[in-house]
């Protein structure tokens, strides 16, 4: 077990392979969604355990429409599915749960099962639980420069000219003061040998260390999380400055 000063603060996964995972057993698609919400599960409490204060997934994409409908509203119900049916255990982990992106944009009865996930984990001081629905980077950055935009309007009128800076795009962000108040992700794990951001928190991983495995998803488990973390411990971060040893 890793001593809790040392995990990370926040921990960003790009849940990758469940359509592979299928198709070696020659399963639909969905299929491959479902036992990527097992995975999801055993990170989430995992995490929670290892005293990890923020875990943010990334569930859907905003390029993923690009996919069938079939599988689209597949992905879409596992996530009705998966709240309806972790509830309970959410709360008694006090995990918290927030969403990033634009899932309003989902079917109805997905939008109204989220919603009463969501004010039934507030005020829970466990993990944050961040999941990126309908959620893009870029989109992100765009909605936040325009509320910049609106802000700076109104401080105009005010007879106030000031640049904008670094904190004020960061602030409109999702994960920004504005919104959730999430911190940078320190670590960002990849799954299923796929070595690329894909759209996923664009801004916040600017310094974020990397991590890929080949594992597909579905078969992703809390004892490779684990020894993920673990090694993270030991990476050196400088960010831009020098090693702690030499100063
Ligand atoms: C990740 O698995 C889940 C989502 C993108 C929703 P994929 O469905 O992308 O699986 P592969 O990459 O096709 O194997
Ligand atoms: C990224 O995976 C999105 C999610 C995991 C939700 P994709 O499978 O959609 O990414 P690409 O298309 O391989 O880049
Ligand atoms: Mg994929």
């Amino acid at each position: 077990m890793i001593e809790k000063e040392r995990v990370p603060n926040h921990v960003g996964v790009i849940m990758d392979g469940n359509g592979r995972w299928a198709k070696a057993r020659m399963l639909p698609r969905v299929a491959g969604h479902n036992a990527g919400m097992e995975s999801m599960k055993k990170i989430v409490i995992a995490a929670s355990n290892m005293g990890i204060k923020n875990l943010t997934v990334y569930a859907f994409s905003t390029e993923n429409w690009k996919r069938s409908t079939e599988e689209v509203n597949g992905i879409f119900k596992l996530i009705v599915k998966y709240v309806k049916s972790e509830l309970e255990e959410l709360i008694e982990n006090n995990v918290h749960i927030n969403i990033i992106g634009e899932y309003d944009m989902l079917p109805q009865d997905s939008v109204e099962a989220i919603d009463k996930l969501v004010a039934s984990t507030k005020g829970d001081d466990g993990l944050n639980f961040n999941i990126a629905l309908n959620y893009g980077g870029r989109a992100e950055i765009v909605k936040s420069v325009n509320a910049l935009f609106e802000a700076k309007k109104q401080e105009e009128v005010n007879g106030i000219f000031e640049p904008v800076t670094e904190a004020d795009i960061s602030r409109y962000l999702y994960t920004g003061s504005a919104n959730f108040d999430i911190p940078d992700p320190d670590l960002i794990i990849r799954t299923s040998g796929e070595e690329r951001m894909s759209n996923f928190l664009v801004w916040q991983a600017a310094y974020s260390e990397l991590m890929f495995t080949d594992t597909l998803w579905p078969d992703f488990t809390p004892e490779e999380f684990e020894e993920m973390v673990e090694r993270f411990t030991h990476r050196d971060r400088r960010f831009g400055g020098r090693n702690k040893e030499d100063k």
